[in-house]
Order: C-alpha cells, then sequence, then structure tokens
C-alpha cells in the first residue's frame, strides 16, 4: 500500500504491506492531522497496536501486517488525529521509570515532578518508617513512587475527585503498594487532620495555572482534568496557600513540606513568603536542570 494522498482519511480496509509501510502511512496521517510529533508518535501508536518494544518493532519492520494490529493501529491514529492527548490514547505513562495508568480522570505524570518525589526522598533519607503524605494524588505517580523507594513507608495519598483515586488505586495495585498507599478522599489535608494522622514529609503538586492563562495552554492539557489543572484563585498559588497552612497541622517535629510550583507566575516567590509567614523554616526553591524553579522546600518545627 502506498502512503495515502488523503491521509486524514483513514482507511479501515486498506491493511499496509508492511510494518513500515504502516508506520510511514501513520506518520503522514498524524502529521495532517496538525500533530506535531509525528513521527514519533506514530512509532509508539504501531508500538502500542503490536504490542512491541522499540528493538521489537525495528526487528519486524519488513514484517507483514495482520489485518487484526492493522485495525487496532488505524483506531489509535483517528483518536490522536482527533485531538486526544497520547498518553490517554495509550493509556499509560513513564514517571520516574515506572508505568502508570492514565486516561482523561487525571493528570498525565510529567517528568517535572520526578524533583518533586526526589526532594522529597533526600530528605528523609534518615527517617526509618516514614509517613508521607500525597496531596492532590491524581494517577497516584508521586505516592506509589515514594512506597517503592522507601519499601518500609506508609503514603496517605488524597484528592478531591474520586474518579482520580479510582485511577491511583489501579496504579498502587500495578505495583504492588496498595497495602502502603491510603487513598484518602477529601479536600487538601482535610482527611488526615480529621484522623489525627502525622506524617514526616507532606509533597503536593496542585493545580497552580489561573484561569486567565487558559488561553495559552494547548489542546492537550485542556482535555485534562479542570480540578487537575486550573488553581482555585488568580494567582495560582492558593491551593499551595491552604496545604501549608493545614500541613502544621499534620507534620511531625522537623518534618518536610514539598510543594511544586509553575516556574512562572511568580509562583515560587508567593509560595516562599507564604511559607516564610506561616513560620517554615529552610526554606528554599529547587530548581530543574533547564534552571527553573520547580519545588519549595522547606522544614517545619
Ligand atoms: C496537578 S494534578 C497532580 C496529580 C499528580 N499528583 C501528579 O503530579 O501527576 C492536581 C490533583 O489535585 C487534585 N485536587 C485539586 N484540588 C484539590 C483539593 N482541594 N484537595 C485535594 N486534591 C485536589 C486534582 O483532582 C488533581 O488530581
Amino acid at each position: 500500500m502506498q502512503p495515502s494522498h488523503h491521509p486524514t482519511a483513514v482507511s479501515r480496509g486498506a491493511v499496509a504491506a508492511n510494518v513500515r509501510e504502516a508506520y510511514l502511512w501513520g506518520k503522514e496521517h498524524l502529521s495532517a492531522c496538525g500533530v506535531e510529533a509525528a513521527a514519533l508518535e506514530a512509532e509508539v501508536l504501531l508500538r502500542c497496536a503490536l504490542g512491541l518494544t522499540r528493538a521489537q518493532l525495528y526487528a519486524r519492520w519488513p514484517a507483514p501486517l495482520e489485518e487484526g494490529a492493522w485495525r487496532r493501529y488505524v483506531e489509535l491514529l483517528e483518536q490522536r488525529g482527533s485531538g486526544r492527548p497520547l498518553a490517554y490514547v495509550v493509556g499509560e505513562r513513564e514517571f520516574f521509570g515506572l508505568l502508570f495508568w492514565v486516561d482523561e480522570r487525571v493528570l498525565v505524570p510529567r517528568p517535572e515532578t520526578e524533583h518533586l518525589v526526589e526532594v522529597v526522598l533526600e530528605a528523609t533519607r534518615e527517617v526509618k518508617d516514614p509517613a508521607y503524605v500525597d496531596v492532590g494524588t491524581g494517577s497516584g505517580a508521586v505516592a506509589v513512587t515514594l512506597a517503592i523507594h522507601r519499601p518500609h513507608a506508609t503514603v496517605y495519598a488524597t484528592d478531591v475527585s474520586p474518579d482520580a483515586l479510582a485511577v491511583a488505586e489501579r496504579n498502587a495495585a500495578r505495583h504492588g503498594v496498595s497495602g502502603r498507599v491510603r487513598l484518602l478522599h477529601g479536600d487538601a489535608l482535610a482527611p488526615l487532620l480529621q484522623a489525627g494522622l502525622r506524617a514526616h514529609a507532606v509533597a503536593a503538586n496542585p493545580p497552580y495555572v489561573p484561569r486567565s492563562a487558559r488561553s495559552e495552554l494547548p489542546p492537550e492539557v485542556l482535555a485534562e482534568p479542570e480540578e487537575a489543572v486550573f488553581a482555585p484563585g488568580p494567582r495560582g498559588v492558593e491551593l499551595h496557600e491552604r496545604i501549608a497552612d493545614q500541613a502544621r497541622g499534620v507534620l511531625r517535629e522537623g518534618g518536610i513540606l514539598a510543594l511544586e510550583v509553575a516556574a512562572k507566575w511568580d509562583q515560587a516567590r508567593q509560595v516562599v513568603g507564604a511559607l516564610e509567614g506561616m513560620g517554615y523554616r529552610e526554606v528554599r526553591v529547587v530548581r530543574d536542570l533547564a534552571g527553573l524553579e520547580r519545588v519549595v522546600v522547606a522544614r517545619w518545627g
């Protein structure tokens, strides 16, 4: 089969002659649909449809494509071509070297959030059996990663979205840490305060995009849950401040608060100011490899 001259009209009928042709055809289709990384994404979708690793895919380049695999591939291409984010189409995303199930109920975990996990692991290295909190757990990526990297830790993971908690539950089970990741439905740290639970560290990647920035967001971000993306107030750091305020009643003596911020809208400075005003000490900003402000960390007591 030759690549179609009308790639947007993906034909379910005509099966590509081999894996390579299927790839080229998918790339053209995605490109015509306005997908920027069309080559990379066509490869990801083809691997997903065939259930192959990258090396296996290249080894099968000249192999014929079965009709069932072709139909699966076309279905995935159509979803992506119509604007559904790649991670939701594939159904999973890698975070900290681990795979997490994702769909429209949760934010797609971002590489920058790995800094949040690193900060917490590093700051609690000396604590024997740590208790952690992940506020706004979404897919559970932060909570599950902390549990995996500290096999004696207990992690409390809260979210206002019952749908998100259902995804986090699946991910905890996928990674065999369901017994140590306690999912709590509720607002910020309220479930812990109500139950009188204490922790050595509170981590959060709260929604931080001000609604006024909506028009700057790419369609992929607009496909993510509103409550995961948009902050409850105009500055973007309102939930950060509420979590910091509540965390004073949850953190043990010397406990760590780590909050991810946007690298713009002056968020790091605002959060630093709020934490200092609340009596936190050792308040500092952690930057990523590109030098962007990513996490505000502080110690309580
Ligand atoms: C930016 S997402 C972070 C998801 C995940 N922790 C990650 O880093 O990939 C924010 C999450 O916070 C949740 N959320 C929003 N407001 C909340 C609140 N007041 N209390 C608890 N969770 C909240 C959302 O449902 C969403 O799952």
